[in-house]
């Protein structure tokens, strides 16, 4: 708990940032959770992964962005890529997840102006090269904005995904406004951020025991659950619920980060399931990383190490 608290104030922290991030050291801890640096490796990887029966949505690294010429240049880079998908022949495999604080979100008053306009531009995209695209969720004062943004896009594009968290109180409620849209994609996880205790549960019981009632709702409604873990225990009883609702494996899909449990995410695809890679590229990984390692202790035993070897 201490750890995961320290790591997230870590992710937060500029300067460590700088200088993590111009550690050459770091290089193999990148390389097993981020495709590469540029679209065109993680279209690459997108490939790879659907030779093997896997989906994918691929995320631009990056997220909160200070200036608008940034989000603007994130928002060029999705366009960049979805055309690199479309040109690969991958769009039915691959899809796109944005951060809507990397496209303006938090960029003061005019921010949810902006992060609409931008994301509404990459929508268009994904539709005119035939794919989707899902909102990620990102820290808790986010969250009312995030689902505002995607309420105003769904409109036009009703296939656009949206991520919510279990770790939140708010999302018994949130679960319940998305369960009754006919097809509304919706990402369930636990959540990557360090919610207040007075709106989120600090035991991991609690979160987990959270996560199984949301995916209940989502499983009985007329919601496509999209169900992003890789704790064994939640993926069966997924499974179980699944099944115990009639949905067949076309009705839901498991969804894992890429470089996290690679074997189990081959083992469900074998099995006939849709399963997804989140594949993550970009230089701006130092945030994404962190996150990781706070969320599993052997992630960060895993980059010590690495780091040490060298
Ligand atoms: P948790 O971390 O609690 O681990 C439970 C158990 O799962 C572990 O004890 C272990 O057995 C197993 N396990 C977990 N990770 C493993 C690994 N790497 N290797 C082997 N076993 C492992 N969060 C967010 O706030 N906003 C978002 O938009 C997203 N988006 C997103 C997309 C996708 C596709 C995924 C999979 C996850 C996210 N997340 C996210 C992150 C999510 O909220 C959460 O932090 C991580 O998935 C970790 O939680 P788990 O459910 O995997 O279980």
């Amino acid at each position: 708990m201490v750890l995961r608290q320290t790591l997230l104030a870590a992710a937060r922290s500029d300067r460590l940032r700088a200088f993590v991030s111009g550690s050459r050291a770091t290089r193999g801890v990148v390389d097993r959770f981020v495709a590469g640096e540029h679209a065109e490796e993680a279209v690459r990887t997108a490939g790879e992964l659907a030779e093997r029966g896997l989906l994918t949505s691929i995320d631009h690294l990056g997220e909160e962005t200070e200036h608008p010429s940034q989000a603007e240049d994130v928002t060029k880079g999705y366009l960049h890529l979805l055309r690199l998908l479309g040109q690969a022949g991958l769009t039915s495999s691959a899809e796109v997840s944005v951060k809507p604080t990397a496209v303006g979100l938090a960029l003061g008053d005019e921010g949810a102006q902006l992060a609409a306009e931008n994301l509404s531009r990459i929508c268009a995209a994904a539709a005119e090269a035939g794919t989707t695209v899902t909102v990620d969720m990102e820290g808790e004062q986010y969250v009312a904005p995030t689902l505002r943004l995607v309420a105003s896009l769904r409109g036009d594009h009703p296939w656009l995904g949206c991520v919510l968290q279990s770790y939140l109180r708010r999302t018994d409620g949130d679960i319940a406004a998305m369960a009754a849209e006919s097809g509304a994609r919706v990402r369930l996880c636990k959540g990557a951020y360090a919610p207040d205790p007075s709106t989120g549960y600090a035991e991991r019981r609690d979160v987990d025991a959270a996560y199984v009632r949301h995916l209940r709702r989502l499983m009985d409604s007329e919601a496509y659950p999209m169900v992003a873990t890789h704790d064994p225990r939640l993926i069966d009883i997924a499974t179980t619920l699944a099944r115990r609702f009639g949905r067949t494996y076309d009705g839901f899909e498991y969804q894992m980060l890429y470089g996290a449990r690679p074997d189990e995410q081959r083992r469900l695809a074998d099995l006939g399931a849709q399963v997804r890679v989140y594949v993550p590229y970009g230089s701006d990984w130092y945030g994404y990383l962190v996150r990781r390692m706070a969320e599993r202790p052997a992630n960060a035993t895993f980059a010590a190490r690495t780091v040490l070897r060298r």
